[in-house]
């Protein structure tokens, strides 16, 4: 299958591209991605990044929330990500408790995912990650910021619910962003919040908004690879749509496997080797005698 990519997104993306990319009105599609198979299907597809998601807590590892996953199972998915990416942006999603204690911890753990090959990293938080945000641009490392629902926090937020939905809550949001933008944030990711809002928000900020549940008005998209590709199981979230029904296209090819293994139509001719016929000579005389001598013959 070829994929159409527009003229000039042939060339490796940079925090610069996105920046350019809002600035020429042309919108960001950023994917999830978990591991190099993935990462490369969905780079030779011409996103614009990668987020190597702590959403991989549940949808690789089966966990319950984002809140159990750790540096070791970032990093390792990171890694791999990173050797299956040419082009994508790659950036790595910093887990519970690795950033929020102290900027320290945040400088430590930042640059162990660029070590593992992310070219920026993702953390949730506003105004109040500022300090973070700028400590970490300062030290070359580029930050996106998160922020709505925000799931690290979602014994905080009661739920997995849509955020930003009053007056208040919608000012703070933007408050918000002006801090992120202001500590030095390449980005934002902006989950579940009104269309409305999302869409003040991009027009307030220079630097790109990034939708999930956000309405069209962002200045990107970014989705969970599992969501997209109808791999996450029964439930779909109301923000994602299937383009591929991949799970029920699995299940059904597996099962034809498994099916023509039982009935030994697989392995066929085609996926089989055979040995010269003099060699095998050899081997049945040979086992022949041994069959004898063990059997007492
Ligand atoms: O972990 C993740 O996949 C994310 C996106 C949903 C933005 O944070």
């Amino acid at each position: 299958m070829s994929v159409h990519t527009p003229a000039g997104f042939d060339r490796p993306v940079t925090t610069a591209t996105l920046r350019a990319r809002k600035a020429a009105g042309q919108r960001i599609a950023m994917i999830t991605a978990y591991d190099v198979s993935s990462a490369r299907l969905v780079d030779a597809a011409g996103v614009d990044a990668i987020l190597v998601g702590d959403s991989l807590g549940m949808t690789v590892l089966g966990h319950p929330s984002t809140l159990q996953v750790t540096m070791d199972d970032m990093l390792r998915a990171t890694a791999a990500v990173a050797r299956g990416t040419k082009r994508a942006l790659v950036i790595g999603d910093m887990p519970f408790m690795t950033y929020q204690a102290s900027p320290e911890d945040a400088m430590r753990n930042a640059a162990a995912f660029l070590t593992a090959g992310a070219s920026a990293v993702k953390i949730e938080g506003g105004a109040h990650m500022a300090p973070t945000v700028r400590r970490l641009t300062e030290a070359g490392i580029p930050v996106m910021g998160h922020l709505g629902l925000t799931p690290q926090s979602v014994n905080q937020l009661g739920g997995y619910r849509v955020q930003g939905k009053d007056a208040a809550a919608a000012l703070a949001l933007l408050d918000d962003c002006r801090a992120l933008q202001d500590a030095g944030a390449f980005a934002i990711v902006l989950e579940c919040i009104p269309a409305e809002l999302a869409a003040l928000a991009s027009a307030e900020l220079t630097i790109p908004t990034i939708g999930i549940g956000a309405g069209v008005g962002c200045d990107g998209e970014v989705q969970v690879f599992h969501d997209l590709l109808g791999l996450g199981g029964d439930f779909t979230p109301r923000h994602a749509k299937h383009f591929a029904e991949l799970g029920a296209l699995v299940t059904a090819a597996v099962a034809e496997y498994a099916a023509d293994v039982r009935d030994r139509a697989f392995p066929s001719e085609e996926q089989t080797t055979h040995m010269d016929a003099a060699a095998l000579e050899q081997v049945r005389a040979a086992r022949a005698g041994t069959v004898r001598r063990i059997s007492g013959e």
